[in-house]
């Protein structure tokens, strides 16, 4: 493998394959790819689904032993489908044999950290729950595995696993087995090299920590190095995990990916929690949005991290809007550390420096001062690879521009430190492998004009500690933004979660950057940042919303968790891109007032809006039922979908715009209510809400009303106008974004 690292915290993870895949001579030049077969027979044994499946590849490669050897795996718990080894002929060939709705290569998907519990309004004593309903609530954890000896998976005082549950727990290697938190732990290996060790054990921490983030118990003085210390513990700390093991070596293939929905779904779990991602692509031909509508179908509620690509527009993935697609936000906690040079100015870093300080000064040198002469074409001031003069850095703390790994440069030169200047917003707390710090190019150029203009220059850096801060939360500089364009009126991402220095459970077998041959601190507890650590808070305050409300559809739990979310502290520009509906408020969303609820047909009616027809939409439904647009009455709006948020894509060309869209919602809160409309609208857009005033006099009732956009992009460049629409009752406040976008291409 090669380095994982390209900014530890991040959990970024190289595409880098170890996936061995079978290469027999017979099956040179194949591919594996997914078959898939829509929603499972109910009438038939897995045994029949397998030689349905082994007849088609029989008939479609013509030989006994190769269809055989071929086959890699059969789906047919929750949907039917198979993996094979295929030629791109084969696969076309079975693309066209009946029952097979679509034959799509496998790819590989990647992987996207207790104050933020606190922070979202749930404290630890004080929150009002419903424990019989929780501890009945299974949250499936689709990742890199799980670690089973982490205190936040014990089961004291924990029951046996709720009477719905049928899933299991495959031990293997060195796995110990689950208990009665953890209730089932199974993986998914589909064509890699087969072994014997294999286990759902989790060697990267990613798993053990997502999974804590929802569902860990909580567990007393959890810290870092001292760093971080409270009670780490996860948003429904009673409800119980089943993690499914479908990463490896930190790449998430589809096959693997399908095969842990197909396992989460018939296992009967609650809500599914996926922290992977990969481009967004047609819904047919993506394996977390198919596996998310047949959780959806089946009332299971589907949280999804956003990507790690942002500041930059247009990055966000898992864009399906029966998907909750969730952003990082901030905690109002952030670690710090602090750099002292011998003139005694302080400058304070963003880190987790897990080493002690000392007193003690350093000799300081920038890169640029301590370039190796014969290396002119390296970069020293980055210090970038093999850039530096080994004896002139060597026992000192270095200065460098720039973030990609210079601990790892740095580590085998015995430095004494790092301090890296940032030139864009910086706000993740890394990890490296020696002392250091990040600091912001300004504070960089003054400890830089120090190491000039001093003959006998000296620092130190401090271990980190963590501050409070005021202007919580932001969304994280690394989350991705929309728009995106395979559904461009759905506003994604849908909400904001905590997702910037993260302390959860991890895993023993991984150590803090992940390079264990250096790095020898093996942790029980870390602190990571990613949309990764946001997406299992919002599958906990799921589940935490359905323990007070079991019948609520994966969509109502959604609306009432994007309708209740608050704005966030600090704005920028394309906020609504960054955030959506903003950051979630857990107990707020026990009690929304009004939900904008989506059935079955209604997905279907949108999808059929945004042109699939009955092929398309067999791939992605699946089962025998044949789906014709024409027999849907046709869905009315511009957008298609009763969703909480309002969203408009215009081309570059267009100047003023007119939009209607059509809503309903339910009456959940109070029996007799009256809500009026109350919106917010930038210069240049008009919201009009008719009717503007809403009535309920009973609970379940629901009103219809439209929503008509009008506007006009001021200037030429103008690109986003977002405003809101409020209903507001005596109790209750239901807010949706609207948000404008106007998408003009960047000239080359
Ligand atoms: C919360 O409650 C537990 C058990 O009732 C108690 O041991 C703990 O001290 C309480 N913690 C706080 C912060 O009040
Ligand atoms: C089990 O643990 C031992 C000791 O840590 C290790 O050497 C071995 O490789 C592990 N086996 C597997 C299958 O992970
Ligand atoms: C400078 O780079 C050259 C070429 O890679 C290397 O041989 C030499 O040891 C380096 N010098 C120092 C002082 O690190
Ligand atoms: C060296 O790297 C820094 C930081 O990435 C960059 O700003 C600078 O332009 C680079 N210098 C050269 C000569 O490439
Ligand atoms: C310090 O000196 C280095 C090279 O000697 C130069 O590249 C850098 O720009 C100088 N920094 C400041 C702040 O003057």
């Amino acid at each position: 493998m090669g380095i994982l690292k390209v900014l530890q915290p991040l959990i970024f993870f190289s595409l880098c394959l170890h996936t061995i895949l079978i290469t027999a001579d017979i099956q040179k030049g194949r591919k594996p790819y997914i078959a898939y077969m829509g929603a499972s027979p109910a009438e038939k044994t897995l045994a029949s689904i397998e030689s349905d499946h082994h007849s088609l590849l029989l008939d479609t490669i013509g030989d006994e032993t190769i269809a055989t050897d071929s086959k890699l795996h059969s789906y047919g718990r929750s949907f039917n489908g198979f993996v094979a080894n295929l030629l791109p002929h084969e696969a076309d060939h079975l693309s066209n044999k009946l029952g097979v709705l679509s034959v799509f290569p496998n790819t590989v998907r990647q992987l996207h950290t207790t104050r933020s519990w606190d922070f979202l309004g749930m404290p630890l004593n004080g929150t009002k729950r419903n424990l019989k309903v929780e501890s009945n609530l299974i949250v499936g954890v689709l990742d890199t595995g799980i670690w089973p000896l982490s205190a936040s998976f014990d089961d004291k005082g924990y029951g046996p696993p709720p009477p719905k549950w049928k899933g299991k727990c495959v031990v293997g290697g060195n796995f110990t087995g689950c208990n009665n938190k953890l209730i089932g732990a199974q993986y998914s290996h589909i064509g890699r090299r087969p072994d014997q060790n294999l286990s759902p054990e989790d060697k990267e921490g990613h798993g053990s920590h997502t999974a804590s983030t929802a569902a860990g118990v909580p567990v007393e003085g959890a810290n870092v190095y001292g760093i971080g210390k409270g009670t780490a513990r996860g948003g429904v700390h009673s409800a119980r995990i089943a993690a499914y093991k479908v990463c490896w070596h930190g790449s998430c293939s589809e096959m693997d990916l399908l095969a842990g929905f197909d396992m989460a779904i018939a296992d009967g779990v609650d809500v599914i929690t996926v922290s992977i991602g990969g481009h967004p692509r047609q819904f047919f031909q993506d394996s977390i949005a198919i596996g998310a509508f047949h959780a959806m179908k089946k009332g299971i509620f589907v949280a999804c991290s956003a990507g790690n690509e942002g500041p930059h527009q247009l990055t966000v993935k898992n864009i399906a809007p029966w998907v909750t697609t969730v952003a990082a936000s901030s905690s109002d906690r952030q670690f710090v550390s602090d750099v002292k040079l011998g003139n005694g100015a302080t400058f304070t870093g963003i880190a987790l420096n897990t080493f002690s300080s000392t007193k003690k000064m350093y000799p300081l040198i920038s890169g640029a001062r301590a370039a190796n002469a014969s290396q002119i074409y390296r970069n020293a001031s980055a210090c970038d690879f093999d850039s530096l003069s080994d004896e002139m850095v060597k026992g000192k703390i270095v200065y460098c521009l720039g973030k990609n790994e210079q601990d790892v440069t740095l580590y085998s030169k015995r430095v004494a430190g790092l301090i890296l200047s940032q030139d864009k917003d910086y706000d993740i707390p890394s990890s490296f492998l020696i002392p250091g710090t990040t600091v912001s190019i300004k504070e960089g150029l003054k400890i830089d004009h120090y190491i000039n203009s001093t003959r006998k220059s000296v620092a130190t850096i401090r271990k980190t500690r963590s501050i409070k801060m005021a202007d919580a939360p932001f969304v994280a500089s690394f989350s991705s933004r929309g728009p995106q364009f395979i559904a461009p009126n759905i506003l994604k991402p849908d909400v904001a979660a905590p997702g910037l220095g993260i302390l959860a459970a991890y895993s023993k077998l991984s150590s803090m950057t992940g390079h264990p041959d250096f790095d020898k601190r093996f942790v029980d507890y870390k602190i990571a940042s990613g949309t990764s650590m946001a997406c299992p808070h919002v599958a906990a305050a799921a589940a935490y919303v359905k323990s007070f409300h079991p019948t609520w559809s994966p969509a109502a739990i959604k609306s009432a968790l994007m309708t209740t979310a608050k704005p966030m502290k600090v704005n920028t520009k394309d906020m609504a891109l960054a955030s959506g509906s903003g950051l979630i408020n857990p107990t707020k969303a026990r009690d929304p007032g009004l939900v904008y609820d989506i059935y079955m047909s209604a997905y279907i009616r949108f999808l059929c809006k945004i042109g699939y027809n009955t092929t398309t939409l067999g791939i992605l439904i699946g089962g025998d039922k044949i789906y014709d647009c024409k027999s849907f009455k046709p869905t009315k709006g511009i957008d298609g979908l009763n969703y909480p948020s309002i969203h408009l894509q215009v081309e570059s060309n267009v100047t003023t715009f007119s939009a209607v869209y059509k809503r309903v919602v339910t009456n959940v809160g109070n029996a007799k209510a009256t809500y009026e409309a109350e919106v917010a609208s930038p210069k240049g857009l008009s919201i009009k809400v008719e009717p503007s005033i809403l009535s309920f006099d009973k609970l379940n009732q629901k009103i219809a009303f439209t929503v008509t956009l009008k506007g006009k992009f001021n200037r030429k460049d103008a690109t986003l106008l977002s405003g809101s629409l409020a209903w507001k009752s005596s109790k209750h406040s239901v807010v949706s974004p609207v948000v404008v976008y106007r998408y003009i291409p960047p000239i080359w």
